[in-house]
């Protein structure tokens, strides 16, 4: 583990299935420091809407939101999402969960919600945040940025693969039609669309593994520490 002595914020952003999450993990747990998976928060305040069978539409959505309180819980580097104190991590990743957070990502009020709460983790603390709209509104004076992107067909092979495993009935085809609606969802919404900031470094992570991808980004933000 790297030793850091300053409070830093790091950002990675970057579209559905890149390889945000997995490489901020490997970051996170080498720099001794909280990884914040912003997409898992949009997703496990969706799973409200899901396990109480309530219609998503953004009237409900914004009706429901003083029920829900999702926190990411960390025990020994493993993230668990826990909604009105149930730990729900095993379900978030399912193909219905990732529809509703698309949807429910649209919405002002979801959003300002999740963004008070990021910032909140993050006041006393180094942290890795991975998203949408870390480096253009979440945290935009945030030390290191990142922004990641990846070829469709390597996001919707690993996607299927992940999800078969976890015994979805799903194929090739149809994950890489879903990640596509997706994406265009999530760069088209009104409210802080997934954008590359101005001063982000744009990184392509097709042709790595999560590891040599955590190793590059961590040695450039290592570089800069030593350079301070
Ligand atoms: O990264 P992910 O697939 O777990 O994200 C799930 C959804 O959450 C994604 O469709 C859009 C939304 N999201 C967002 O709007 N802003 C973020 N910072 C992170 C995720």
């Amino acid at each position: 583990m790297k030793k850091i002595d300053k409070k830093i914020i790091i950002a990675i952003d970057g579209g559905p299935g890149v390889g945000k999450s997995s490489v901020s993990d490997i970051i996170a747990r080498d720099l001794g420091i909280v990884h914040i998976d912003t997409g898992a928060m949009f997703r496990g305040l969706s799973y409200y809407f899901i396990k109480n069978n309530i219609e998503l539409t953004e009237e409900n959505v914004i009706d429901n939101l003083p029920k829900i309180n999702v926190v990411l819980k960390y025990d020994n580097n493993v993230t668990s999402v826990i909604l009105n104190g149930e730990d729900i991590t095993p379900y978030i990743r399912k193909e219905e969960v990732s529809k509703a957070a698309s949807f429910v990502s649209k919405i002002k009020e979801v959003r300002k919600k999740l963004l008070d709460l990021q910032r909140e983790m993050a006041k006393n603390q180094s942290v890795i945040l991975d998203g949408q709209d870390i480096g253009t509104v979440v945290f935009p004076d945030a030390d290191f940025k990142f922004f990641f992107t990846a070829d469709i067909e390597k996001r919707a092979k690993k996607r299927t693969e992940d999800l078969i495993k976890k015994g979805e009935n799903v194929t090739y085809e149809s994950v890489k039609k879903a990640l596509e609606q997706r994406e265009l969802e999530n760069k088209t919404r009104k409210e802080a669309p997934i954008k590359k900031a101005d001063d982000a470094i744009e990184f392509d992570t097709t042709k790595y593994e999560k590891e040599q991808t955590a190793k590059i980004i961590l040695d450039m933000i290592l570089e800069r520490i030593d350079k301070a």
